[in-house]
């Protein structure tokens, strides 16, 4: 079995730094079981010193589950599944960066992804950090009577709420018609592999909450995000070169930071992990286009 070191990033359980692991390489059943182990109990892993082309890259990230389309199909690297990330000069001195508030992958889908897998190719000199926080943490401090409160809410995550921080680059036309209806997901989840409670937010998609009106809606979600982005949940991921890193687009929310120079290049491959359809299912959620029929 090929050994690896494990050093936790925050005192705080949440980021943990891998080093020893050589990923261009495949990995033992035994190595698999171990990573996946490390997953689910620090929801943020760094491999460190990786050289990964496109495939090599879809390979590992494969190690934690099959992996999962992405919405937008007009920026692949190579590989079918493996998305380019980039700072993009959309007009002269405009980029587009995405990812630039608090959210999870994908939660417009009937079944959101398991994690999200970036890689680099290309960094900045300084910045472009991207931030997590654990949303166990921030389900378990809530006062007791805000757990009754949303214990049994469920909300609309469309592909781009009417309530968006921010704008989302538009689909093209194969990603429009691949788009699933608007789904319906819980605001606090169990996590199928370490079985505790978190908080499931996204202000990018969240559209309604049933049974509430949109601006009490509005109002509970600017609430729960003020708690669950404390600094005391958070990781801050600085990149170096090399770097992979997985994260677990149920336990952890993320966000990009446009801090640098947009002259300089921010280039990283990006693939997501399908989850098991079971996990949500069996929660009684589903698209709203179903719930309706
Ligand atoms: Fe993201």
């Amino acid at each position: 079995m090929s050994a690896y070191t494990i050093n936790p990033m925050t005192s705080h359980g949440t980021g943990a730094e891998i080093r020893g692991l050589d990923l261009s390489r495949p990995v033992d059943p035994e190595v698999k079981k171990r990573v996946n182990d490390d997953f689910a109990k620090h929801h943020v892993l760094i491999f460190r010193d990786q050289k990964l082309d496109s495939h090599q890259f879809a390979a590992a990230g494969e190690i934690f589950g099959p992996l999962m389309s992405h919405h937008h199909k007009d920026i692949r690297a190579g590989h079918p599944e493996v998305y380019e990330v980039r700072n993009v000069e959309v007009a002269p001195g405009k980029y587009h960066i995405q990812g630039g508030s608090f959210h999870t992958d994908h939660s417009n889908h009937p079944c959101p992804p398991r994690a999200t897998v970036l890689h680099t190719v290309s960094l900045p000199r300084s910045g472009g950090d991207t931030q997590f926080v654990n949303m166990h943490l921030a389900y378990e401090d809530l006062p007791e009577t805000t757990k009754r409160r949303i214990g049994g809410l469920k909300a609309v995550h469309a592909f781009e709420s009417r309530y968006s921080p921010r704008k989302l680059r538009p689909l093209d036309e194969e990603g429009r018609k691949q788009l699933p209806p608007p789904a319906l997901h819980p605001l606090v989840r169990v996590h199928p592999d370490n079985g505790r409670k978190f908080l499931y937010l996204n202000p990018v998609r969240i559209d309604a909450i049933i049974g509430m009106t949109d601006e009490d809606a509005l109002a509970l979600v600017a609430e729960l995000m003020a708690h669950a982005t404390q600094k005391k949940y958070e990781y801050r991921h600085k990149w170096v070169m090399g770097d992979m890193v997985i994260w677990d687009d149920r336990s952890v929310m993320h966000q990009a930071n446009p801090d640098y120079d947009m002259k300089e290049l921010r280039h990283l491959y990006r693939i997501m992990i399908q989850d098991d359809p079971k996990h949500w299912v069996a929660e009684g959620e589903k698209t709203l286009a179903a719930a309706a029929a």
